[in-house]
């Protein structure tokens, strides 16, 4: 295996945000070892990562969280030092569907993953020291937010616009309202209980709304862009009022790397761009980018937006304030929106082989050419 300074297993790291910060870390880390761990669900799309995948600091284990024996043994066999969490199931309309597939991966997978490390952990001469089980959640298990100013108003925290004078902060109590969210509340539950009752060091970042290269195309913005692109029907749940906090999904991995690094065992850390979007502005937005780019008229493509009957429990407004981690450990969002937005918009058309593996289930066979038979 070489001799790496530490090793770090990255759960999930082939879906969206899990393949960014796997490829931060192999390519930042040379004397590192980052494992990648992950069942390939649906979700998850190893040529995410084709550029890494050759790297000899990089290694793919094919497993699923919920397998306490293989989890035990990817931990122990390769003497992780650290445990970065994201694999998940992460669609909020999915956990409507079905929510036991949510119980199942992300509380007991959780958990599966908790007791590996603590009894490898503990077996060891210097326990924890130096270990960490880092803990990826979402601002979606503080509930939802009043909109007090639904035209926009200036945030009174940062220089951006809110919908509202409430914002998620690290006190702000646990009130999921999804089976998603629920999954993830009970999650973070055992994580800081692992830290309470046997000392382990932990630390759970709450992000917003991700977007970026590699999304898989059932979330809103992505979706957008592929049917924008086939001048498909837009579905805009309820009236389109709903606010979300966006953040580029590497500057998402750049602060899971600080974080990482720098956090403090034991702490909570918000993560978000203070950067608030009523759905129906991202979709004319999108639309507008997007028509620019492929040289159609902008606004052409306007009339594809349909409204659609609205997601049951449909949360309102999220806002996140990560003033605790820019003050801390001096990380910063480093993309306006709308910049972000351009070049996500340009990635899904410079990539259209990619979507259109994802959209007609192609990347499913990815694994077999690369590793052989599933
Ligand atoms: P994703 O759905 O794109 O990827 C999830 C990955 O987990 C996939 O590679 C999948 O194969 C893997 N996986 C699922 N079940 C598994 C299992 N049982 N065992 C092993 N691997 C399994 O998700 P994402 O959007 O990249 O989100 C990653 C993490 O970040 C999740 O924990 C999510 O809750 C959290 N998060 C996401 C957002 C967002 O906007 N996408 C925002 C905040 C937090
Ligand atoms: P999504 O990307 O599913 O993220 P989340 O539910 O985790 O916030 O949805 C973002 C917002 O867009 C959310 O308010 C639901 C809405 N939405 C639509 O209006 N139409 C769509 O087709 C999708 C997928 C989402």
């Amino acid at each position: 295996m070489g001799n790496y300074k530490r090793t770090i297993i990255i759960t999930g790291g082939a879906g969206f945000i899990g393949s960014h910060v796997v490829r931060l870390m192999v390519n930042k880390y040379p004397d590192y070892h980052i494992i990648n761990l992950d069942k390939l669900t649906y979700a998850g799309n190893l040529a995410n990562l084709a550029d890494v995948e050759s790297k000899p600091n990089y290694t793919f284990v094919r497993a699923d969280i919920c397998d306490y024996e293989a989890v035990s043994r990817v931990i122990r066999d390769n003497a992780a030092d650290g445990i970065i969490h994201l694999a998940a199931e992460s669609h909020v309309d999915r956990s409507i569907v079905d929510p036991f597939t949510f119980a199942r991966t992300n509380v007991m997978g959780t958990l599966t993953l908790l007791q590996s490390a603590r009894e490898y952990w503990e077996s060891l001469p210097g326990g924890y020291e130096g270990k960490l089980f880092y803990h990826i959640s979402t601002d979606e298990v503080y509930g939802a937010l009043a909109m007090t100013h639904p035209g926009g108003v200036p945030s009174p925290v940062s220089a951006h616009v809110a919908y509202g004078d409430q914002f998620f902060t690290e006190e702000s109590k646990l009130d999921p309202h999804s089976p998603y969210s629920a999954s993830k509340a009970s999650s973070e539950h055992f994580v800081r209980a692992f830290h309470d009752t046997y000392g382990m060091p932990v630390i759970v970042t709450n992000c917003s709304n991700n977007y970026g290269p590699y999304q898989f195309p059932e979330k809103l913005i992505p979706l957008l862009i592929n049917n924008i692109r086939h001048r498909r029907p837009l579905p805009v749940y309820g009236k389109g009022e709903n606010v979300r906090d966006w953040l580029y999904v590497e500057d998402h991995a750049c602060a899971i790397d600080t974080i990482f690094h720098h956090g403090r065992p034991a702490e909570t850390y918000n993560i978000g761009g203070f950067n608030e979007w009523r759905n129906i502005d991202i979709v004319r937005l999108v639309i507008r980018t997007t028509d620019r780019l492929l040289g159609r008229r902008e606004d052409e493509d306007m009339g594809l937006i349909t409204f659609v009957t609205d997601r049951k429990g449909h949360d309102l407004r999220y806002a996140i304030d990560s003033r605790k981690l820019q003050r801390e450990l001096g990380w910063q969002p480093s993309l306006q929106f709308e910049e972000g937005i351009v070049r996500t918009v340009r990635w899904y058309l410079d990539n259209q082989a990619w979507m259109d593996n994802v959209t007609s289930g192609d990347y499913m066979n990815y694994y077999d050419r690369m590793y052989g038979r599933r």
